[in-house]
């Protein structure tokens, strides 16, 4: 980390934006992916595996619980999976990076296991709320204990019988559904989760996908315990939220066109096109299909000019990942943008409402921000000096914000852009970036 702290991008405006781009595959389905063939019967394969620092922290930690992954060739594993109870116990803690998904989805995973587990992660992951899945899952009996604050690390306790509960969450996380659906893989009777918005499903389509019988409709899932899971291949589709920073340079930088190729499209992770559209944005989708069951499309996006709008509170679970880029296009806007309903942004990451908050004043915009959102006030921006406080997602927003700076910006503490989207600055650069790393 000592060398990650000190990475940095000068960012200046480049030229308009052209060419077709592959964008890598999906956290979230990548992070399942590897988990849910580890715990399964039989082989899989996955291919359009994301090689980030988080997916590959995953993968790594199933290593060390006895599961062997091999590596054909980049973007693909070969999973042996060893069963629902094939786990072994590790050899000291298991070191989960960035990636609050993993530490999550684990922490369900491994309450269930006859043996002790210890998960730990980065400076920034040691700083988010883990309370949010302790709490059910103490309520089916686990025994698992974090710091004083409800951070990790987690010290989870095996060899306690659980039971399923009726869980409502009383926030919307894809994070601590899956969670309490794992842990209710191993517990006895039926486990339900209702959700207060519906979040992304990708647990509950995958785990039917390996042969679990599981109940699911938006905001509701449902499942027995003691099923097994059958090996299958994944195809992981092109991770839109990566995708995001893209259509919005695109749409922002004159005289721009962007084909972004087989983009997933899970309607639960769209909003940000939805968003985009309703400030005037241009972009269309072409040559639909299906990838691994996951609707998918090549998304050509063209710049067009913006305009401020009331971003729909409906919208807001559906977009969670997307607000950094959705600043930046605000603040390229004509007329201001007002965000409401986003109070989990405060625990992403980073506090995302404050970084980018505070990053497009210091670009010289007027930023109004409140508990659960904030109004962008769209101006000309200026150069400066970005911290993204170690936060990928901050650090690609910052990068499409200076496209159209007057000057240069510099964007500290760049490294953990790897744990979504290593490449991001060489694709961004051969599209017409302005981007020195
Ligand atoms: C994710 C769920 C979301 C999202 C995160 C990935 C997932 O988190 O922000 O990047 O893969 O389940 P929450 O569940 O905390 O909203």
């Amino acid at each position: 980390m000592a060398q990650a702290s000190q990475q940095h991008w000068i960012a200046t405006a480049g030229q308009a934006l052209h060419g077709g781009l592959e964008i890598p595959g999906d956290k979230s389905v990548s992070h399942r992916s590897v988990m849910f063939a580890a715990l399964a019967d039989g082989v899989s394969t996955i291919d359009g595996f994301l090689e980030g620092e988080d997916t590959r922290a995953t993968a790594a930690i199933f290593s060390r619980l006895g599961v062997r992954i091999e590596t054909p060739s980049p973007s693909r594993r070969i999973v042996h999976g060893v069963g629902v109870d094939g786990l072994k116990p590790a050899d000291g803690p298991l070191d989960c990076g960035n990636a609050g998904t993993g530490m999550r989805l684990l922490a369900g995973l491994l309450a269930a296991q006859p043996f002790d587990s210890v998960l730990v992660g980065d400076a920034s992951l040691s700083k988010r709320p883990m309370r949010r899945v302790t709490a059910p899952l103490a309520q089916m009996g686990a025994r698992i204990d974090t710091e004083a604050d409800g951070t990790p690390p987690l010290r989870i306790h095996g060899g306690q019988p659980l039971h399923g509960i009726d869980y409502e969450l009383p926030v919307a996380s894809a994070q601590v559904k899956s969670a309490v659906l794992l842990a209710g893989l191993y517990a006895q009777g039926e486990t339900s989760v209702t959700e207060p918005h519906p979040t992304r499903d990708y647990t509950e389509r995958m785990l039917s996908a390996f042969g679990v019988d599981i109940e699911f409709s938006p905001g509701f899932a449902r499942l027995r315990g003691g099923q097994r899971l059958r090996a299958t291949d994944i195809a992981v589709p092109a991770d839109f939220s990566s995708a995001a920073f893209f259509l919005v340079a695109a749409s922002i930088v004159p005289g721009s066109e962007l084909r972004l190729r087989a983009v997933g499209l899970n309607p639960r992770r769209t909003g940000l096109l939805q968003a985009l559209r309703l400030m005037g944005a241009d972009i269309r989708e072409e040559n639909p299909s299906t990838h691994g069951g996951e609707p998918v499309a090549d998304l050509v996006v063209r710049y067009a000019p913006l305009h401020g709008i009331e971003v729909p509170e409906a919208l807001v679970p559906d977009m969670i990942d997307e607000f950094p880029a959705l600043f930046v296009a605000a603040a390229c806007a004509d007329g201001p943008t007002v965000v409401r309903g986003a109070a989990e942004l405060r625990v992403k990451e980073s506090d995302r409402l404050a970084a980018m908050a505070s990053g497009l004043r210091t670009l010289g915009l007027r930023v109004d921000e409140t508990p659960d959102g904030a109004t962008i006030h769209p101006g000309p921006l200026g150069a400066g000096t970005i911290e993204s406080h170690g936060d990928h997602r901050i650090a690609m927003a910052f990068a499409v914000a200076a496209q159209l700076a007057s000057g240069e910006v510099r964007i500290e503490d760049v490294a953990n852009v790897a744990t979504s989207f290593p490449g991001f600055d060489t694709l961004a650069r051969g599209c017409g970036f302005g981007l020195v790393a």
